[in-house]
């Protein structure tokens, strides 16, 4: 199975980290490559009870023998990136080979400033972001005025592609935002600052993925935020501003979409966002501070609480269409081993009628009222379980019943934070 794509088919933090180390480990993987996004993300990997978390970094980077790459469609700070790999290398890992492409777009801090400051304008209209830049890196890319890797390695370039970007930007923070002016000299210094250490790591990631595709070498797309974070599918605006969907990988690598071979959609057996929007199943109750509270479920990234609810099959349905899901990897189905009865959301109620699909307005999504199902609990720990037969009936009936109601089969069952924690539904 040479090209496999890994994303997120919820509101993000669905495990894909562990679905990624899982897969690269179980066969023998080439490439790990990230195409969207940037340093918003937060994957976890827990490998021998050791804990590792991954941000700009592919998880690929922990397995040895497989090169990790920054692909063209990620916008890149390189000081998270030298933070991240330091932090891997004092704690004494061996960490893969690395290829970053000339073409990803740059994120510096002055894109975290604009960031930051346009939250605080939008006030209680704000999207809740992580802060880290995403935003206005992916504006400039789009407006036509980002900065590319491969630009750090002229400074003449450099300082007028800076230059130009800051232009406008300036006039806003000054007039608008009642905020200093970024100086140009002092981004182009910080931004040359990297340019030595990133240079031998540079390099055009498209050529080199084709090549790996063409060899029949296998190569692992992981993916960041998830299906409805996506700035054109999902709960616009709040929403991240790539495209973390399936097609958004061939863009943001430079592969064909009839390369793709299999597009496995991370789910977890309930709901969580972080951040503002919508989310019909949200709890705010004693069930949904329990579901916090025994998923663990706060931000890897920024130490944000998240927001729970119940397992939401529209949207599962939603993810397998607009990604074209060959399967589901379901995830944390641990978690749900405290309730006597577990609701899953089949349809919403919008408006006084019964809708099965997404609806097609983000109005209709905020009247949207879950209808749900109820499934007999299993009230038992299935951390230690390793085979679907070793599940308690109840489980087994409930992966059952969301693979028949989600648009795709369930290939695997995650029940515990470990990679071996993992049960095969078909293999
Ligand atoms: P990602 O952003 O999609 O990679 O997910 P995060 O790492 O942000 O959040 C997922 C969390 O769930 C992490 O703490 C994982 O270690 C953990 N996790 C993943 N799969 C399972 C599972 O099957 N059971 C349990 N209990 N935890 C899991
Ligand atoms: P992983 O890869 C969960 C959310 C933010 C905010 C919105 C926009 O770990 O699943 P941004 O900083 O991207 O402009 O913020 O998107 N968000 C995530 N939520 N997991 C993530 O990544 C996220 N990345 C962004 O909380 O609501
Ligand atoms: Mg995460």
């Amino acid at each position: 199975m040479p090209a496999i794509v890994v994303l997120g088919a919820q509101w993000g933090d669905e495990g894909k980290g562990k679905a990624t180390d899982l897969l690269a480990t179980t066969d023998p993987i080439d490439f790990v490559v990230r195409t969207s996004g940037g340093h918003n993300a937060g994957h976890t990997i827990v490998i021998d009870g050791e804990k590792y978390a991954t941000h700009l970094l592919p998880s690929g980077i922990l397995t040895p023998g497989a090169t990790s790459v920054i692909a063209n469609g990620v916008v890149v700070s390189p000081e998270a990136l030298f933070r991240e790999l330091d932090g891997l290398l004092a704690r004494g890992v061996e960490v893969a080979d690395l290829k970053v492409s000339a073409n990803a777009h740059v994120i510096a801090s002055y894109h975290a400033t604009i960031d930051k400051v346009t939250e605080r304008f939008l006030g209680k209209n704000q999207i809740g972001t992580t802060g880290r830049g995403i935003g206005p890196a992916y504006a400039d890319k789009i407006n036509r005025v980002g900065v590319r890797i491969a630009d750090l390695f002229d400074e003449k370039i450099l300082r007028e592609k800076i230059d130009a970007a800051l232009d406008v930007r300036n006039h806003l923070l000054t007039k608008v935002y009642n905020r200093r002016a970024i100086e140009v000299d002092a981004v182009v210094e910080e931004l040359l600052s990297y340019a030595d250490r990133l240079q031998p790591m540079v390099c055009d990631t498209s050529l080199l993925l084709n090549q790996a595709l063409d060899a029949g070498q296998t190569v692992l797309f992981e993916g960041a935020q998830a299906t409805m974070l996506d700035v054109d599918h999902g709960t616009y605006p709040f929403v991240t501003s790539s495209n973390p969907v399936a097609g958004g990988v061939c863009v943001g690598a430079g592969i064909g979409p009839t390369r793709i071979d299999r597009v496995i959609g991370v789910i977890k057996a309930y709901t969580t966002r972080v951040g503002s929007g919508p989310f019909p199943t949200e709890l705010f109750d004693e069930d949904g501070i329990q579901l916090q509270t025994l998923g663990g479920e706060i931000g890897v990234s920024t130490g944000r609480t998240r927001r729970c609810g119940w397992y939401d099959a529209v949207v599962a349905r939603y993810a397998s269409r607009v990604n074209g899901l060959t399967e589901f990897f379901l995830t944390k189905l641990d978690i749900l081993g405290a309730w006597e009865q577990i609701p899953v959301c089949v349809a919403y109620e919008i408006d006084g009628k019964r809708v099965e699909e997404m609806p097609m307005t983000q109005t209709e999504f905020h009247h949207a009222k879950p209808v749900y199902e109820f499934f007999d609990g299993w009230k038992s720990d299935i951390s230690g379980c390793r085979s679907f037969d070793e599940l308690p009936k109840n489980a087994q009936a409930y992966v059952q019943a969301l693979e028949e109601m989600s648009g795709a089969k369930i290939w695997g069952v995650g029940v515990g934070p470990g990679r071996e924690q993992t049960v095969v539904v078909h293999g």
